[in-house]
């Protein structure tokens, strides 16, 4: 992947203003991210509303012209977020969304393709590995402008998860969870550390029982985390809001952060898909993938993840 380009300033437009769109139009607008932000929604009312109550929250945050648009509005945009689609019902996987939001996908990302064609694309949709595939596909934009949340997130709950077993906190956890952002996700044990030590050794320093079946269970509650955040309020959102906007951080302030997101490559010998390792984000996107030295069982399992969203794929057209 290439490097310099210009930074653009921060026009940014949401495209779905859902519980997560909105919810991510809010973030964007309390750290201060936009300069503008654009708020496009199949339902303009929603929009309208969604526009109002944020427009009367300026005044306690940054200042941002923030408007109700559409997809042809989005000319200028350094960043286009996708928010939109269907999300799960209570025993739904990820999976089981892509023909609904793949159609959702076929709509607006030629359109926002036409309107901004130097823009970023950053893709929170559902599936979201591979609707991001999708939208690479039907803009015909370079793979490291097209950016999907991927398992950022997962990355998130498995740190937090891991921080409230070793009574720490998260930030100084150093995990990456890898893969599919859904069932098939992977935890990078063997790469894990606190304080630059392997969890092991930060135990038997700390104190803390380096317990087996705890750890299968912190691996299982991050994986599950959506399904039961869904049970209790329908749906999942300031979670995913906040790790979009440390993604549109990492853009705008070419922080060249290294975020577990998903970018459309080669990964671990099954070609041509969007997963999620390691990649460095600054200002002309998805900068360099990091080649993870994973052990033979984490292999097995990123590979076994990577045949999963290449079947869906081709389900889905991409
Ligand atoms: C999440 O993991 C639903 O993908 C969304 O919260």
């Amino acid at each position: 992947m290439s490097s310099k380009m210009e930074c653009k300033p921060g026009k940014i437009a949401v495209v779905g203003v859902g519980n997560l769109g909105s919810a991510t139009a809010y973030t964007l607008l309390l750290k201060g991210l936009a300069a503008e932000i654009i708020l496009i929604d199949i339902s303009e009312k929603k929009a309208e509303g969604e526009c109002m109550d944020l427009c009367h929250a300026v005044p306690f945050s940054c200042e941002t012209q923030i408007r109700v648009g559409k997809c042809e509005d989005c000319a200028g945009c350094a960043i286009v977020i996708v928010a939109g689609g269907e999300n799960e019902k209570p025993g739904q996987s990820r999976m089981d969304l892509v023909s609904e939001n793949a159609k959702i996908m076929q709509d607006v990302i030629p359109k926002i393709a036409r309107s901004s064609p130097e823009a970023i694309l950053l893709i929170a949709t559902n599936p979201v590995d591979v609707m991001t595939s999708l939208a690479q596909k039907l803009s015909g934009f370079p793979a490291q402008r097209v950016i999907g949340s991927g398992t950022l997130l997962d990355s998130a709950r498995f740190k937090c998860n891991l921080g409230k077993y070793f009574k720490i906190s998260s930030k100084d956890v150093n995990a990456f969870v890898v893969g599919e952002h859904g069932d098939s996700q992977v935890p990078v044990w063997s790469l894990a550390s606190i304080a630059g030590m392997r969890l092991s050794d930060y135990c038997e320093q700390s104190g803390t029982n380096y317990d087996k079946a705890a750890l299968h269970k912190i691996y299982e509650q991050t994986r599950d985390a959506s399904s039961k955040i869904i049970e209790c309020k329908g749906s999942t959102a300031y979670s995913t809001a906040a790790g979009l906007a440390q993604i549109v951080s990492a853009i705008l302030k070419d922080e060249g952060v290294l975020l577990p997101v998903s970018t459309v490559g080669d990964y671990y010998g099954v070609k041509n898909i969007s997963m999620s390792v390691p990649v460095k984000v600054g200002c002309n996107g998805a900068q360099h993938v990091v080649k993870l030295p994973l052990q033979d069982e984490e292999m097995k399992a990123v590979q076994k993840s990577a045949e999963i969203i290449k079947s869906v794929c081709k389900q889905a057209g991409c």
